[in-house]
């Protein structure tokens, strides 16, 4: 694949992604793990500034893309709290990403309104990442997801995953689903009944021959892979409704003997009730390394849209 249709690339959504372009970015951020653990300081983004815009709060995304681009021997800057920026005087999105445009080489944004990323992309010519927008799209998150998979099975094809929790609100399974239309897998949609995956995308998948169990029955014992998510409570319209689904699914050791030996639990982060912690000793908990592994996918990415060769 050529580097150069990725050069000035923005990610918005991981549907603007083909299969061929999901598997490069996995190849990549696998020679890019390689490097980070040699140790040497790099220096393919020297003399590049990254601006890390976070109108809605992140540890994760935000850290991970500040450490990528600093081992990469560029420079961070940006906000994560938008109450401190001119959003309050009014300013729009679009505005403000032009602005930043003047200031950095690459731009990630993440922003409660849903299309806030795709709308900010549309009159700027450095590549914008979308670090999450709304209950949308999530697209480094998945990439990172699909390479804990497959640094785990080396293979996504074949797998069985189950998506436990907030099926309605939660971004990253949307944008797991929908990369997931690329693979041969199997999937099993764990939800309360009002925190269904929106219908438009589970018939989304079944047209791509995916197969596609939806319950509300913790069943997980045959599953790869299980992806766990927290309630998204800020998403709510109604607290109430919150409430009553809050405490839906808890994994704790009482799940570990219907497991398969091999079982994999995964988690985006951060989580609150719906995983013990006495599940974080256990051969099964991936969550954290699922999180370290944003760093190399994120460096290998922002090469990737920066024209930078590796
Ligand atoms: N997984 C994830 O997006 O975490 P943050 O909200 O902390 O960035």
């Amino acid at each position: 694949m050529s580097l150069k249709q990725w050069d000035k690339k923005h990610i918005i959504s991981i549907r603007d992604f083909s299969r061929d372009e999901i598997d490069f970015v996995l190849k990549k951020s696998r020679l890019m793990e390689d490097k980070l653990s040699s140790r040497k300081p790099l220096e393919l983004m020297k003399g590049l500034i990254l601006a890390n815009l976070f109108f809605e709060p992140s540890t994760r995304t935000s850290m991970s893309f500040e450490t990528a681009m600093k081992r990469l021997g560029g420079k961070a800057v940006g906000f994560s709290v938008a109450e401190t920026t001119s959003e309050v005087k009014g300013e729009t999105i679009v505005d403000t990403v032009r602005v930043v445009e003047g200031y950095a080489d690459v731009i990630v944004v993440r922003h409660p309104a849903e299309g806030a990323a795709r709308a900010a992309s549309e009159n700027i010519k450095v590549p914008l990442i979308n670090g999450g927008d709304g209950a949308n799209q999530h697209p480094t998150q998945t990439l990172l997801d699909l390479y804990t998979i497959q640094k785990e099975y080396k293979k996504i094809d074949g797998l069985s995953i189950a998506m436990v929790g907030d099926l309605k609100y939660g971004r990253t399974v949307h944008s797991l689903a929908n990369a997931l239309e690329n693979y041969d897998v199997k999937l099993t949609l764990i939800s309360p009944r009002e925190l269904r995956m929106p219908v438009r995308m589970v018939n989304g998948l079944r047209e791509r021959a995916i197969e596609v169990k939806e319950t509300t029955r913790l069943s997980i014992g045959k599953a790869d892979v299980i992806y766990v998510t927290r309630i998204q409570r800020e998403r709510f319209p109604d607290p109430q409704e919150f409430k009553r689904v809050k405490e839906a699914y808890v994994l704790d050791e009482g799940i570990l003997p219907k497991l398969r030996d091999d079982a994999i639990i995964m988690h985006p982060l951060p989580r609150v009730s719906e995983i013990s912690p006495a599940i974080d000793g256990t051969r099964h908990a991936r969550y954290f390394q699922q999180s370290r592994n944003g760093v190399p996918v994120r460096m290998a990415l922002l090469c990737l849209v920066c024209g930078v060769d590796f």
